[in-house]
Parts: C-alpha cells; sequence; structure tokens
C-alpha cells in the first residue's frame, strides 16, 4: 500500500532506540522528513546517519521530552527548519523506572510520580505545542505509544500501567478536542515487543508464558508496529481517530484461564 508520506514533516520521540527506531525507518522509508526527537545523542546521530545512508531524509534533534522549554524548543526548530509537522509519534517513555515499579500498595508515590512525567506529562508536553501547529497548518495526525499494560492489570507495573491508561485517555481527548480542525489521534497497544533492550534482559520463563498465552507462536518485533504507526500517519488513515489499536499477538483477545485450556 503507498502511504504517500512524500515530503510530510514527522517527530518521533524516542526514535534513537526500539519502536521508535523502527517508526523512523519506516516513515523515512515511505518519503517523509523525520526529526528524531530522543535523549541519546549517541544512538540519535546513528539512527540519522542510517536513514541518510538508505537514501531517507532524518534529522536528530536531541531533545528531553520532559522539559517543556526543551518541548518548545523543538517545535520551533521543526517549524522553522521544514515550516510545518504533519505528524508526532508520542513514543518515547521513561522505561528505566519499570524495575522500582511493584504492586500499588508497595509503589513508591516519587516512582509513579517520576513515571507520569516520563509516561503521561511528556506525550502531553508534545501535544501542547505540536496541535497548535498542525490545527495552524488545517491539520496533521499523532500516533501516542500505549501498551496493553494500559488496557489491563498485572500484578507489578502499577506506575506503568497507570501511566499507559492515561495517555490512551488523551489520545481521546486530543481527538475530540481538535478533531474539526483536521488533527486525528490514535494511540498504539502493544504486548511485549522484542526491541534490543527487551530481547536483553526478557528472562526465558517470562518469555516462554507470554507466548503461551498468546494467540501466536512467537513474539512481536518492532517492525509489528511500526508499519501500523506509519499507515495511522498517513492519509490512508482519514477515518480513523480517537482509538487504542492493539498490536499484541492476540493475548488481550483471550479469557486468562485459555492457555490452560488449549
Ligand atoms: N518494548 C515493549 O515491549 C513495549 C510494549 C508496549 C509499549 N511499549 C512502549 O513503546 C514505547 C517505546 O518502547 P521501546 O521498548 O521501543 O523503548 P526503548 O527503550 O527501546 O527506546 C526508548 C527510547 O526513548 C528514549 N527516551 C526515554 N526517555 C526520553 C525522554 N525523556 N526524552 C526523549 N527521549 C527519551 C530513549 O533514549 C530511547 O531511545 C514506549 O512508550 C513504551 O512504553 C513498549
Amino acid at each position: 500500500m503507498e502511504l504517500e508520506l512524500d515530503g510530510k514533516v514527522a517527530i518521533v520521540t524516542g526514535g534513537a532506540n526500539g519502536m521508535g527506531e523502527a517508526v523512523a525507518h519506516e516513515l523515512a522509508g515511505n518519503g517523509a522528513i523525520v526529526v528524531i526527537a530522543d535523549i541519546d545523542t549517541e544512538r540519535s546521530a546513528l539512527v540519522e546517519k542510517e536513514i541518510r545512508e538508505a537514501g531517507g531524509q532524518a534529522h536528530a534533534i536531541v531533545t528531553d521530552v520532559r522539559e517543556e522549554e526543551q518541548v518548545r524548543s523543538l517545535v520551533e526548530q521543526v517549524t522553522s527548519r521544514f515550516g510545518r509537522i504533519d505528524f508526532l509519534d508520542n513514543n518515547a517513555a521513561s522505561l528505566e523506572l519499570t524495575a522500582q515499579d511493584p504492586d500499588v500498595v508497595s509503589l513508591d508515590p516519587d516512582v509513579l510520580a517520576q513515571t507520569l512525567r516520563g509516561n503521561l506529562i511528556a506525550p502531553f508536553l508534545c501535544c501542547r505545542h505540536v496541535v497548535p501547529v498542525m490545527v495552524e497548518q488545517g491539520g496533521g495526525s499523532i500516533v501516542n505509544m500505549a501498551s496493553v499494560a494500559g488496557l489491563t492489570a498485572d500484578v507489578a507495573l502499577s506506575a506503568y500501567a497507570m501511566s499507559k491508561a492515561g495517555v490512551i485517555e488523551l489520545t481521546r481527548l486530543v481527538a475530540v478536542q481538535y478533531g474539526k480542525q483536521g488533527v486525528r489521534c490514535n494511540a498504539v497497544a502493544p504486548a511485549t515487543i522484542l526491541t534490543r533492550n527487551v530481547d536483553a534482559y526478557m528472562p526465558d520463563d517470562y518469555r516462554a508464558a507470554y507466548i503461551r498465552n498468546s494467540a501466536t507462536t512467537y513474539l512481536g518485533t518492532p517492525q509489528d508496529v511500526s508499519g501500523l504507526v506509519a499507515f495511522l500517519a498517513s492519509d490512508r488513515a482519514r477515518y480513523m481517530t480517537g482509538h487504542v489499536i492493539p498490536v499484541d499477538g492476540g493475548i488481550t483477545a483471550a479469557l486468562a484461564v485459555v492457555a490452560d485450556r488449549r
């Protein structure tokens, strides 16, 4: 399917690794001008180089999306250089905090606050500064990275789940409040995706349990998500807005007892 992203200007937060990196490649491969907004200076430069070597257009602007002044500066730099912002992939999150993220009673309120800052307030700040640009130019598309964690409940990762549930509501709010001005906003909710980082730390027993509870025989890869994100960015998805789309190997489609009944 031709996505017709030639010359469209896209910001991918957290575009230096994992799913953001895959989205940056996917968008650039479809002709978009991709701005990688990430705190990881070294990897941002590497992804920029790889995209350029593959014939695409990429620009790394090192940004901490938790800091409103940095988000403001990012948006100013992109609009002054390229004149518009057609697509925002709100992908970055403070994933290092998941190691300190247990059940609700044990959860440190400071960890919750930091998690919400990295995973919910940061995408809110990006929407706060990008939406007015999109409204002014007559439209645009936003995709927020949620998670199946925001649609379900686990025995741990309480702060992460709350942050992703918030991202899903942010998605609906933006879609409903700015849809008439041409802004679409959707969320993608992946299950565990084998990024470099996840592949390195995911224990074998958890991996096996995850696959046992999935409708597929394998876990997802960043490329299983990036195609959907690029589609949602494009006008081919012009009638899709305000929704959350799971990319989860069917894990949330099943009753919890299914794995034991197969
Ligand atoms: N990998 C999974 O299994 C999975 C599943 C569901 C949802 N998600 C979500 O997908 C998104 C991407 O996850 P991933 O696994 O690809 O992550 P990753 O760790 O591979 O990459 C995250 C990137 O975000 C950047 N980043 C972190 N904080 C930042 C900040 N404040 N400002 C700018 N950049 C920042 C990091 O430097 C890194 O490049 C996240 O929102 C995550 O919650 C991941």
